[in-house]
């Protein structure tokens, strides 16, 4: 029934006697209502057919018997423009959510493939700032995505709890332990921590040789430090959950990088077999200049310490045994371009299946800045997404409280929508972007926004709610939505497995995001024009399924960029 698309390439495939995947992705959907709903250019077929593309599009158009789907051909300067039949798709919209309901759109190309989402990974014992906003929700966002397309899919946060600033905390600890209280405020304290210790480096080198010492001491694992260490991650975690709760994520899989430590050697002596090993300064590197990139990267240090990027080799190894995966994605910002450019490039002398190298991408994203300028965790100016969250949230509840003063459980919804404005904001334009924080924009009602999505929803509720009808399918009278407003709602309905596979593709969040805005909008345009509680019968029970449907794709669009639908508010 469903992919009209396919239909339509076969079609072509047999007149033009071409591959139809060929022919399929060349296929495009069109925006613009005047040139039909998907359009087939004929531009590359000049050359091998010897003709212009426009005699090519007309001769095709004469050909094609059309078939009872379509409503109409058009040859227009080279396109072929194909108008599907609008009763046509909107009964294959409803029937096939009379048969999926809330699993309406979901599809099962990822089945048997594995893929790994990495992504928050923030770092012991510093803050969880607006920093690491985007790599959490980007990735997460990702992460459902995947599911819903079928994939087997592990989210892993690889979290920075290793390296020479743990050396420097020890000091610290053992310098001034009794002044902090890490146990009731973990995070805040080991930051002031950090700052003094380290303007005391700055001041005094004998210090720093110290705080060198404490690390050595970590790496040999020593037992007085390994369970400061242990005591540091454990409190850091913990005040981490808090913001993972408030924006309901979970993971597969916490292991940080001190876990990948003891993989090191297996790294150096892969690389020293394949002679992909060479001293330089005390060091032992991989050159790439091969690979066209000039510096090379470090697996050794003079000291025998790995660093952060021999730990992403060993982490490369070890997934690739355990998870077998077809697919690894790291979310992170772009500032690590280099550096998995560089993973990358040795990966592929760790004599892995090429599966495992061609499988690895880094989605990278854009700063996002506040509207007070940059931060850095060693000033002390950064911002804690908790504090973030938690402003969002009782700013909303302000706003919902003057809209609807009455409101029951205004604190769930509050959450909801004060979570679910920041997070859709950072989902909202292409990842690469740089974005500046501004919070008032986000909880906008009007505009491009989360509460604009949200609020369409609980109005299409509190109609649903006002009829106790229960539409079946057979109450269905087609016709009642042949309408511009009904049916470009059918249409993005229809559209949205392919938003969501989109979405996936290019690893970008925000093409659902946009598809939700231009349904919220489509739905507010058709509200403006029907009256769906109509004392016809045949509208009535029509427009009903159909809010019904455009609810339900809200809703579980939103659940996939992780944000919560609220009932009311
Ligand atoms: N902990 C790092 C940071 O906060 C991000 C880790 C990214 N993942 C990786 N496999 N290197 O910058």
């Amino acid at each position: 029934m469903r992919n009209f698309k396919r239909k339509i390439a076969d079609l072509l495939s047999a007149i033009l006697q071409i591959d139809e995947n060929e022919i399929y992705n060349n296929i495009n959907l069109t925006k613009e209502e005047s040139m039909g709903d998907y359009s087939f250019p004929c531009f590359s077929l000049a050359k091998t057919l010897k003709k212009s593309p426009i005699v090519i599009s007309q001769e095709l158009k004469e050909k094609i018997r059309t078939p009872d789907y379509i409503e109409k051909i058009e040859s227009v300067s080279g396109y072929l423009n194909f108008y599907l039949d609008k009763e046509e798709v909107t009964r294959t919209v409803f029937s096939e959510f009379e048969e999926k309901k809330d699993d309406y759109g979901r599809s099962n190309i990822g089945n048997n493939k594995t893929i790994l989402v990495e992504y928050s990974s923030p770092n012991i014992a510093k803050p969880f700032h607006i920093g690491h906003l985007r790599t959490t929700v980007i990735g997460h966002a990702l992460y459902n995505i995947y599911k819903f397309l079928g994939y087997n899919t592990i989210g892993i946060n690889h979290l920075g709890d290793y390296g020479t600033q743990f050396g420097k905390l020890i000091e610290a600890y053992k310098l001034w332990g009794n002044e902090y209280n890490i146990d009731d405020n973990p995070i805040d304290e080991l930051t002031k921590m950090y700052i003094r210790i380290n303007n005391l480096c700055e001041e005094d080198e004998k210090v720093l040789d110290r705080c060198r010492e404490n690390f050595k001491l970590l790496e040999e694992k020593e037992e007085y430090c390994t369970r400061l260490w242990e005591k540091f991650r454990d409190l850091s975690l913990k005040e981490f959950q808090r913001t993972y709760d408030l924006l309901g994520i979970k993971f597969d899989s916490i292991k940080g990088e001190a876990f990948y430590t003891d993989k090191i050697d297996e790294v150096v002596d892969i690389l020293k077999k394949n002679n992909k090993l060479v001293q330089s300064e005390g060091a032992m590197v991989v050159d790439l200049k091969e690979d066209g990139i000039d510096t090379p990267c470090i697996v050794k240090k003079s000291d025998g310490s790995s660093i952060y990027a021999t730990r992403d080799l060993a982490a490369i190894i070890y997934r690739s045994r355990v998870y077998d995966y077809d697919k690894s994605i790291y979310v992170t910002g772009y500032e690590q371009d280099f550096h998995f450019n560089q993973v990358f490039k040795v990966a592929k002398y760790l004599g892995l299946d090429d599966k495992y190298i061609n499988g690895l991408e880094h989605v990278s994203y854009g700063m996002y800045s506040l509207k007070e300028g940059k931060m850095s965790t060693r000033k002390g100016n950064f911002i804690k997404l908790e504090d973030i969250l938690n402003e969002s949230i009782s700013k909303a509840k302000q706003i919902i409280k003057e809209k609807n003063p009455d409101l029951s459980e205004i604190d769930e919804i509050s959450k909801k929508v004060g979570v679910g404005a920041v997070v859709f904001s950072d989902l909202y334009n292409s990842r690469i972007k740089d974005e500046v924080f501004d919070l008032d924009e986000m909880l906008s009602f009007q505009g491009e926004t989360c509460p604009y999505i949200q609020y369409m929803y609980v109005r299409i509720n509190s109609i649903l709610s006002k009829s106790s009808e229960n539409v079946l399918l057979k109450d269905i009278n087609y016709s009642k939505l042949s309408d511009e407003q009904s049916y470009s709602i059918v249409k993005l309905l229809y559209n949205f497995t392919d938003i969501i596979e989109q979405s996936a593709i290019k690893n970008e969040p925000y093409i659902l995001s946009r598809y939700l805005i231009d349904l919220a909008k489509s739905y507010s345009a058709f509200y403006n024009k029907n009256k769906v509680l109509s004392d016809n019968p045949d509208e009535r029970h029509s427009r009903l399924y159909l809010i019904n449907m455009v609810g339900t794709v809200l809703r579980k669009g939103l659940e996939i960029l992780g944000i919560q639908m609220p009932s009311k508010m």
